[in-house]
């Protein structure tokens, strides 16, 4: 078969190598693709939203299944389009990517479904809003409805920074029609994890849980980014509380979605916190997680291509589902300044260096300038390490993020700590 990934970064170049290892690929495309994805796949220069380009593309080079990472071009309807021109493509609909792409929909449809997820109002007129939030307890968190680019929930600390956040949504427009609506939530308290799973409509296969690292800077402080780094499996997850999760959040959304005529095939992504009244959900996304999938899809036993065809067919229940044993971890190195002002075109060494055969290095905002390949984006690369523990995968991970280097790198030094930490309690 020939397949195409559409998308340029990490969780891109991570789809890609693990569908390399199918026995039922010929070829593997991508586009964009970056400079490490064009190492293992044939990349062309077409956006992920020229769904048009997409199509032309995927037919001229005899493309028999495709996969689509980002979730702007899911909330886009890239998946009807291919599936309306006969051409089988992994993801939800438009209609189900507005799990991911509105905040009031997933909101209602928790509320609906009895699905845990912090207490909410749904809010369009400002004042309506400003009325609401002079009588609740702070911290809250107000989020635009739209997709914003990471950027859309605001945590408030009090009722100037409330009224703050709702005037640069509903008055400001900030995010434009993204903004139009906003939700105002219950502040939750707890660690987070993100649980993946791929679902077919109606059954479910989960990936190992693991737990991304958001903010830039070490213990958690700063600005919230695309995501710094990743562990899995988080030891947090006993197998007891995995059954938990799925019997009472990602088994209801899939039957709530289907319920509601709109069936979520591809992968349903739970950002959960662990509350001290169990699990719940922050958000939803309608696609894999970057870093995420950097170190979930090297745990996957056996052949990705299958279960996703399985997915698409509705046939995962016919898939035997299971995930390596041991752990893997991924540090992001980004350009110094993100996420805000960056740098790019800087070269980076290193990427010659033999690593050991437990390192993976997948590419994110990297191009290739001549012979060189330099920074092209804010997070760069992602280095990944399988080991039989946690603790060995950590300590093969920063051997190797110390071998790559350019002008201005910089990474988190503590990805996995508070597993590692829980581990030494005896937790
Ligand atoms: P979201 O876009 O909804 O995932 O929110 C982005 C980030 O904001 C999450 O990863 C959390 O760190 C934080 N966040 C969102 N909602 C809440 C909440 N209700 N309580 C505490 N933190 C939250
Ligand atoms: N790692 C967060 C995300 O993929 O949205």
């Amino acid at each position: 078969m020939n397949i195409l990934v559409i998308g340029s970064g990490g969780r891109e170049h991570a789809l890609v190598y693990k569908l390399k290892q199918s026995s039922h690929v010929d070829r593997i495309y991508c586009v964009p693709g970056n400079a490490g994805i064009a190492k293992d796949a044939i990349c062309a220069p077409i956006s992920p939203l020229d769904t048009t380009g997409l199509i032309d593309f995927a037919r001229r080079n005899h493309v028999d299944f495709t996969v689509v990472g980002p979730e702007a071009p899911l909330v886009n309807g890239v998946i009807d389009a291919f599936e309306n021109n006969g051409m089988p493509a992994f993801g939800p609909t438009r209609l189900a990517a507005e799990l991911e792409g509105s905040k009031c929909f997933a909101k209602n449809l928790m509320q609906k479904y009895g699905i845990p997820t912090a207490d909410f109002r749904i809010f369009d007129d400002f004042n309506q809003a400003r009325r609401f939030i002079a009588n609740h307890p702070y911290p809250l968190v107000i989020k635009a409805d739209g997709l914003a680019a990471g950027k859309g929930a605001i945590v408030c600390r009090d009722k100037a920074a409330a009224l703050a956040a709702l005037k640069r949504l509903l008055i400001d427009a900030e995010f434009g029609p993204a903004g139009e609506k906003v939700v105002v939530e219950e502040f939750l308290q707890g660690e987070e994890l993100s649980i993946l799973a791929l679902s077919d409509g109606e059954h479910l296969a989960c990936l190992a849980p693991s737990q991304d690292h958001k903010q830039i800077f070490d213990g958690d402080r700063g600005p919230n980014t695309g995501g710094m780094g990743a562990y899995a499996p988080t030891p947090q997850v006993t197998p007891e509380l995995l059954e938990d999760i799925l019997h009472r959040i990602l088994q209801p959304t899939v039957k709530g979605m289907a319920l509601e005529g709109r069936p979520f095939k591809g992968v349903l992504y739970a950002g959960l916190m662990m509350t001290d009244q169990g699990p719940k959900v922050l958000e939803y996304n309608c696609r894999f997680g970057d870093p995420e999938t950097q170190v979930v899809l090297p745990l996957v036993e056996g052949d990705l291509l299958e279960a996703l065809l399985a997915a698409h067919d509705g046939q995962l229940h016919e898939v035997k589902w299971r995930q390596k044993n041991g752990a893997a971890v991924c540090v992001v190195i980004a350009s110094g300044g993100y996420p805000d002002k960056y740098e790019k075109g800087k070269p980076i060494f290193g990427l010659e260096t033999p690593l050991p055969h437990n390192i993976l290095i997948f590419h994110a905002g990297t191009r290739q300038q001549g012979s060189q390949i330099v920074t092209e984006g804010g997070r760069v690369l992602g280095v990944t390490a399988l080991a039989d523990t946690l603790i060995d995968a950590v300590n093969a991970v920063y051997s190797a993020v110390g071998k790559l280097t350019f002008d201005g790198a910089y990474y988190r030094r503590d990805i996995a700590a508070k597993a590692l930490i829980r581990g030494n309690r005896g937790r």
